[in-house]
């Protein structure tokens, strides 16, 4: 037996338990912290996800986030639907020039290097913190590692892409926030818990934060009512990887391992070996 569940879907204890023929959960999803692994694994259920398919269109998509958040793009377009806008003036919905600025990314697996990679033609520098350094791809960007402290302090533009895990839970709180330049802006394609959600609320209505750009968030699909409320964010509904061509990819991956788990092959993309 085989279960296939969406990102949304908690999988853990109950599911093992009530399902003693289960022999692979194939998580339609990268990210598979809707899964308890550790009970899997001691019931020797193989979990796996899909790595890879959707690195380019996610990495798409939190350029959309840097540009939409640095250029001011949603307040423009409220201002043109609302009929108030009374033409152009030399200081209206002023953003951030990109060229010359740091672009701080916390994590740099395959999505985080994504975006990396594509900040080179905006003239962005870029620093990186990882658990382990990535040689090729500072060759390839230039990119520096450094720790997370020197990574919040220096980049004008804080982008998340860790996995979430017991580690990563609540990394960007009241105190890594007030770590953070004033007027820098956050970016989370990664998972909603990594952001302490009042927090970062607070520090968008002092200001002292300039901008956020989320596509996820901690208890989806609700959104905290004081980040629908705060000022300078570009809220989506956790479409990373929404393309036709990559949805099909995820699919794919997760037939194709269930395909071989239920045929006695070992899985394409196990999250466990
Ligand atoms: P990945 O290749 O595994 O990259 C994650 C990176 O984070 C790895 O390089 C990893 O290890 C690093 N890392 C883990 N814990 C860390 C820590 N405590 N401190 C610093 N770095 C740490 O995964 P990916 O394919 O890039 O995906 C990343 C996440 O994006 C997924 O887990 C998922 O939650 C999210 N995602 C969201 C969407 C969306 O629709 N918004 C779509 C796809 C994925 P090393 O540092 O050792 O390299
Ligand atoms: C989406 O969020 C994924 O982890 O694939």
């Amino acid at each position: 037996m085989a279960l296939v569940p969406l990102l949304s879907r908690w999988v853990g204890g109950t599911e093992f338990k009530n399902l003693p023929n289960l022999r692979i959960v194939a998580n339609c999803a990268v990210g598979y912290n809707n899964v308890d692994v550790v009970a899997a694994e001691m019931r020797k259920v193989i979990v796996t996800n899909t790595p890879g398919v959707l690195t380019e269109a996610t990495a798409d998509l939190t350029w959309a986030l840097i540009l939409a958040t640095a250029r001011r793009v949603i307040e423009g377009v409220d201002l043109v639907r609302s009929g108030q806008w009374t033409g152009w003036h030399p200081e209206q919905l002023l953003g951030l020039e990109l060229r010359g600025r740091t672009l701080g990314l916390f994590g740099a697996g395959r999505i985080g290097q994504a975006v990396g990679r594509r900040a080179l033609p905006f003239g962005l520098r870029i620093l990186y913190a990882a658990r382990t350094a990535k040689p090729d791809f500072e060759r390839e960007t230039g990119a520096t590692r450094v720790d997370a402290t020197r990574l919040l302090a220096e980049s004008d533009i804080v982008s998340l892409h860790v996995p979430s895990t017991p580690e990563t839970k609540g990394i960007i709180n009241g105190e890594t926030l007030a770590r953070m330049k004033p007027g820098a802006i956050l970016i989370n394609t990664s998972r909603g818990d990594l952001i302490r959600e009042e927090a970062l609320a607070t520090a968008l209505e002092l200001g002292q934060l300039g901008a956020a750009g989320l596509d996820v968030y901690t208890d989806e699909p609700a959104i905290h009512p004081r980040l629908l409320a705060a000022p300078r964010t570009v809220l989506l509904p956790h479409i990373g990887s929404a393309t036709e061509q990559t949805r099909r990819k995820m699919a794919a991956i997760a037939l194709a391992n269930v395909q071989a788990v239920l045929s006695g092959k070992p899985p394409l993309t196990p999250v466990y070996s």
